[in-house]
């Protein structure tokens, strides 16, 4: 329960960017689910900003909390997009994708101004890849093959599958399936995400470098608000 509060207390200060007629990327996760909700607690109260949904898990949140949802088509470049994520390092690199919704987080928070990040202090590292794998969404057809070519970059990869909720595989938004590679300790996020983004069968890996405009930090202290320097 206090984790839950911690990420509440985040989402909740990453409010401060929001104005009216912003155009918001909406998040995907437990943490973005609490910006989602007051959001709409807000146009409740008259505040007029449209979201794009990073998942259908964030789609169903802000249909529920009733915030408008738009299309990148329709609107271009967004104001704002505030997202979670899995891991959060000092540079502000982050790895995302725990969610399985790592492939539209990317392209919506590459589409927005200020990309804005909410966590809980737990998902704090020195280095990504300190407690979490890397994510990375394939073909399905060619799982295997990207796997191998994982494997030479150094990482043990593993198909993620669904558990008891579904036989085999996760299947993402988008028809696809998610590698989940463990790495040591990654000295460069930024290449190790070009390297993997161009393996053929990759659609999208979970490293998101240099992205992160501001990241809220909630913790039993409040909330600290870390920005790039
Ligand atoms: C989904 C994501 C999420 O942003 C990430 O997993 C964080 O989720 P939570 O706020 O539930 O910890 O990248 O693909």
């Amino acid at each position: 329960m206090r984790v839950e509060g911690a990420k509440r207390m985040a989402a909740l200060a990453a409010m401060e960017l929001v104005e009216d007629g912003m155009v918001i990327g909406l998040g995907t996760g437990s943490t973005t689910a609490y910006f989602i909700e007051e959001l709409g607690r807000r146009v409740r109260e008259g505040l007029k900003v449209r979201g794009v949904p990073t998942s259908y898990q964030a789609y169903l949140k802000a249909v529920e909390a009733g915030v408008p949802t738009t299309t990148l088509e329709e609107v271009g470049e967004l104001d704002l997009a505030v997202d979670g994520a899995d891991e959060v390092d000092e540079g502000l690199n982050l790895i995302k994708g725990m969610g399985a919704a790592l492939a539209r987080e990317k392209v919506v928070d590459s589409a927005a101004k200020t990309l804005a990040i909410v966590v809980d202090e737990s998902k704090l590292v020195r280095r990504l890849g300190e407690t979490k794998p890397v994510p990375v969404e394939v073909l399905p057809f060619a799982h295997s093959y990207v796997a191998r070519r994982l494997r030479e970059l150094g990482g043990e990869p593993r198909l993620r599958m669904a558990g008891e909720v579904k036989d085999g595989p996760v299947v993402t938004d988008n028809g696809n399936f998610v590698i989940d590679v463990r790495f040591p300790p990654i000295e460069d996020p930024e290449r190790l995400e070009r390297e993997i983004k161009a393996i053929p069968g990759v659609v999208e890996v979970g490293i998101f470098a240099g992205m992160a405009d501001v990241v809220y930090v909630g913790g039993p202290g409040g909330v600290v608000k870390l920005t790039r320097r």
